[in-house]
């Protein structure tokens, strides 16, 4: 075999977020959680992890690039990741390239990685769950394992909890499983992203100064000091857990938006109790909050769920594309964009409900009269720093176009 070859693959897999929450580990190393939970998974579109992965005799060590800049794989959950990808690695033959590796090739040659976001990560979106699902589904493919998603989400889960959910679109649930090796701890899908088309999802990404507390380390400390989170482990999420499965099942909105918010009030109310509290919500969560509750309330029946993660970032589910840019005007109207920022820039993703919330091509959104509900009708500019509008999607691919590939074929670095 000769030794200029390099053989690669590339993959996108998207984001997701949490309708029932994750909070807390029972195992550290593995990544175990004390419940499960459940995802709805978002359009890769507008939200989505690529990653090339490539093998060659030539490479010296395994070496990743993130969004251009070279880090360390030295870290506990990368090397967990690598070791149990190789360890179900198979023969692969590319009788084109002539090329053949055999089973035990794989634990000598080295990987190289490239990876990047199509969101900014800066935004504080969780990137690590579509990272994590990537680089083990771009290595699944490119090793020819045989495990199907399920069980490549058990390796995924190593990386970061929330990445094991990242291998299917449309609902998935996280089973936390009760064996001590963590076999049985895995994600799977409860309907495919066809199953519920109505909803329409818009992230209100909220400006903040303040650093966050990183989901691992609040998680920890809420497992050491919240009472709190025991009771939610033990007696609310599992019946939750099974009303939310139902309510999906059934596309019941009204079930489904009360245990979303519910749920998400809960894991920031942990947060609270957790000593030292955290507080990841901030002023302009709490106002968006309030302006969904009191629109629910106006129209007799939920119009939108809310859901917040370790951060002040609004995920909002419409229960259709009326409501969304009905939710869309509202939101203009009480979070304008800074003087100086046009509309195109302020809504990203699917700009195609600008035209349905009659705002396309508006030049100022000062025109835009209050909601009846809201009396006060305070404005905010500036408080958010942009809308992503997109939809529940499918789970991770193969691309197959060399062209999208973020490593060069002849060298194996960077393009
Ligand atoms: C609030 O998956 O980021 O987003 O497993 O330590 O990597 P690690 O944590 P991570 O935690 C996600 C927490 C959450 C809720 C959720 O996604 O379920």
């Amino acid at each position: 075999m000769g030794e200029k070859w390099v053989l690669m693959k590339t993959a996108q897999t998207p984001t997701n977020i949490a309708v029932i929450k994750y909070w807390g580990k029972r195992d550290e190393t593995l990544i175990l959680p004390v419940n499960d939970s459940i995802s709805v998974t978002l359009d890769p579109a507008h939200l989505c992890t690529t990653t090339t992965v490539a093998v060659s005799p030539a490479f010296q060590q395994d070496r990743m690039w993130l969004n251009g800049k070279e880090i360390s794989l030295s870290g506990g959950r990368y090397q967990n990741c690598l070791r149990e990808i190789r360890k179900r690695a198979r023969e692969v033959e590319n009788k084109e390239k002539g090329i053949k590796i055999e089973k035990e090739d794989w634990e000598k040659l080295h990987l190289h990685i490239a990876s990047y976001n199509n969101f900014p990560t800066a935004a504080g979106l969780a990137s690590s769950a579509a990272g994590f699902a990537c680089l083990v589904f771009a290595l699944a493919k490119l090793m020819n394992v045989e495990e199907d998603e399920s069980q490549l989400s058990a390796i995924a889960r190593q990386g970061s909890g929330s990445a094991c959910r990242s291998l299917f679109g449309g609902f998935v649930k996280w089973i936390m499983g009760k064996e001590e090796d963590g076999s049985d701890s895995l994600a799977v899908q409860l309907v495919d992203e066809k199953h519920w088309d109505d909803l329409f999802i818009i992230i209100a990404v909220v400006s903040s100064r303040q650093k966050e507390t990183s989901s691992t380390s609040g998680m920890r400390e809420s497992v050491e000091t919240s009472l709190l989170l025991q009771h939610r482990a033990k007696e609310v999420v599992p019946k939750r857990t099974l009303q939310m499965e139902e309510a999906i099942k059934n596309r019941d909105f009204a079930s489904f938006a009360k245990l979303t918010c519910a749920d998400s009030n809960q894991f920031h109310a942990v947060c609270l109790d957790t000593s030292p509290p955290i507080f990841y919500m901030n002023d302009t969560s709490h106002r968006i909050i309030s302006h969904v509750e009191k629109w629910n309330r106006s129209e007799g029946s939920p119009q939108v769920a809310y859901t917040f993660d370790a951060g002040p970032n609004a995920v909002l589910i419409a229960r259709d594309r009326k409501a969304a840019a009905q939710l869309l005007k509202r939101l203009l109207f009480s979070f304008p964009p800074n003087s100086d920022a046009d509309l195109d820039s302020y809504i990203i993703g699917d700009k195609t409900i600008l035209k349905e919330a009659g705002v396309e091509g508006m030049k100022d959104v000062e025109a835009l009269t209050p909601p009846p509900e809201n009396g006060a009708a305070q404005k905010y500019p500036g408080d958010v720093n942009y809308f992503i509008c997109t939809r529940p999607g499918k789970g991770p691919i193969l691309l197959s176009n060399e062209n999208l590939a973020l490593l060069d074929p002849e060298t194996g670095l960077p393009k």
